[in-house]
C-alpha cells in the first residue's frame, strides 16, 4: 500500500496515529471520519466479516485523503504485528467484536472467542509496542436490568446475555492489565443505542440479513425489504407499553471516541468510564412515530410478543460525560431518523446501480 503524505490545515503539526480496529464498521467508520476531521491519523483494522469493503471509497471521499487500512482479524497477531511495526501508533480504539445479543444466546463460544481472543491480543500488542492510550468500545448492556433509571456509572455491573458477559469482562480485563502496565491509560465508553447515519447519507449501519435493532428494520421495512415491523410487547410498564431506550446519533457518538483520544494526553486517573447517551428515554412506539413524521413514510408494524432478554427501560445518566469528557449529545432522535432513511435510499440505489 502506498504511503499518504496529509496536510492537515494546520490543524496539528505533529498528527497522531490511531489504530481503528472494526474502522469499516457501523461505529467504527462514523469515527474514523471524525478522526481525521479532527487531525489524527486513522489506520482502519477490519476483517470486513460484518461491513462492506467499498465502506472504505466512502469515507475516503467524505475526508478527502487516502486511507490506510489493512483487512486483518484482531485475532491474528501476527500480521497485526506488522502494523505495529510499520507506523509509530499512538492510540488504539477497539470496535471490533461481535455484538448480536440474539446470536450471542445462540452462539456463545463464538462470542467468548472473538470479543475475548481479539482484545487479548490487542492488549498483547499494545504491551508490546509500549501503545498506552486505548479506548474501549463498551455497551450500556453491562447494566443487565438496573433497578432504577437513568443509570450511572457507579451502578453495578452484570448481565444478560453471551454478548454482555464479554463486554463485562472486556472492561475488567482492561482495568486488569492497566494495573499491570506502568503508563497505560484506557476510558471504556458504554454507549447506549446508537442509530442514525452521516449526514451525506454514504455511511450508516448495513447489517447482513434480517437486522436485529429497531432503527434498521423500521427503514427496511418503509423501503419494501420487509413486510412489517414487528413491535416486541405493548404491555411493558412504561406510558405507551413499549420499551424506552436511549437512543444515540452516531455521529454524535464518533465524536465522543474523539475527546476520549484527545482527554488521553492527560487524563485525571488511567481508567475512566463514561456512559455515551442523550439522557433521554424514547419508546419504540414514538421512535416509529418520529420516523413516520419527519421522512412522510407510512410503517407498517403490528404489535407483537415481548423479545426475550428484553429489559423495559433504559436510558442514561450522562453528567459525568459532560464534566469529565466535556462531550454532549448535539443531534436528536429527528436528525437520527432522517439521516438513517437518507442511507437507506443510497443503499438502496447503489444496490440497484450493481
Ligand atoms: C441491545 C443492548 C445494547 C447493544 C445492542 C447490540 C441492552 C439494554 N442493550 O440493544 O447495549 O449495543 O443490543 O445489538 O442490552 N425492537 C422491536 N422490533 C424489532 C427490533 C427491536 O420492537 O424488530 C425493540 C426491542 O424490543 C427494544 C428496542 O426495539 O425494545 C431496541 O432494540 P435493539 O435495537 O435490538 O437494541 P437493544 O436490544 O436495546
Amino acid at each position: 500500500m502506498s504511503f499518504p503524505f496529509l496536510i492537515f490545515g494546520g490543524m496539528n503539526n505533529n498528527p497522531k496515529y490511531i489504530l481503528v480496529t472494526g474502522g469499516a464498521g457501523y461505529i467504527g467508520s462514523h469515527t474514523v471520519v471524525a478522526l481525521s476531521k479532527r487531525g489524527y491519523i486513522p489506520i482502519i483494522i477490519d476483517d470486513f466479516r460484518n461491513s462492506n469493503r467499498d465502506v472504505l471509497e466512502r469515507i475516503s471521499a467524505l475526508v478527502d485523503q487516502e486511507l490506510i487500512h489493512f483487512s486483518i482479524s484482531c485475532q491474528n497477531k501476527e500480521r497485526l504485528r506488522g502494523v505495529f511495526s510499520q507506523f509509530p501508533i499512538w492510540g488504539i480504539i477497539h470496535f471490533a467484536a461481535d455484538k448480536s445479543v440474539s446470536e450471542s444466546v445462540e452462539n456463545p463460544l463464538k462470542y467468548f472467542d472473538n470479543n475475548m481472543g481479539g482484545l487479548v491480543s490487542i492488549l498483547e500488542l499494545a504491551s508490546e509496542h509500549e501503545v498506552n492510550n486505548f479506548v474501549f468500545s463498551s455497551s450500556c448492556t453491562v447494566y443487565g436490568e438496573p433497578k432504577k433509571i437513568p443509570v450511572d456509572e457507579s451502578f453495578p455491573v452484570s448481565h444478560n446475555s453471551p454478548y454482555g458477559y464479554t463486554k463485562k469482562v472486556n472492561e475488567e480485563m482492561i482495568e486488569q492489565f492497566a494495573a499491570s502496565q506502568s503508563g497505560f491509560k484506557s476510558t471504556l465508553l458504554r454507549y447506549f443505542n446508537p442509530i442514525g447515519a452521516h449526514e451525506s447519507g454514504t455511511l450508516g449501519e448495513e447489517p447482513n440479513g434480517k437486522p436485529d435493532n429497531l432503527l434498521p428494520y423500521i427503514t427496511q421495512t418503509a423501503a419494501g425489504i420487509r413486510e412489517e415491523l414487528t413491535i416486541f410487547g405493548d404491555d411493558y410498564d412504561t406510558p405507551d407499553g413499549t420499551c424506552i431506550r436511549d437512543y444515540i446519533h452516531v455521529v454524535d457518538l464518533a465524536e465522543a471516541h474523539v475527546e476520549a483520544m484527545n482527554q488521553l494526553e492527560n487524563p485525571p486517573t488511567p481508567i475512566q468510564v463514561f456512559n455515551i447517551g442523550t439522557g433521554k428515554g424514547t419508546s419504540v412506539l414514538e421512535l416509529v412515530k418520529y420516523f413516520e413524521k419527519n421522512t412522510g413514510e407510512k410503517l407498517k408494524y403490528k404489535i407483537g410478543k415481548r423479545r426475550k432478554g428484553d429489559i423495559p427501560a433504559i436510558f442514561a445518566n450522562t453528567e459525568k460525560a459532560e464534566k469529565d469528557l466535556r462531550w454532549k449529545s448535539r443531534l436528536t432522535v429527528e436528525d437520527a431518523v432522517i439521516d438513517a432513511w437518507k442511507f437507506e435510499q443510497f443503499i438502496r440505489n447503489k444496490r440497484n446501480r450493481e
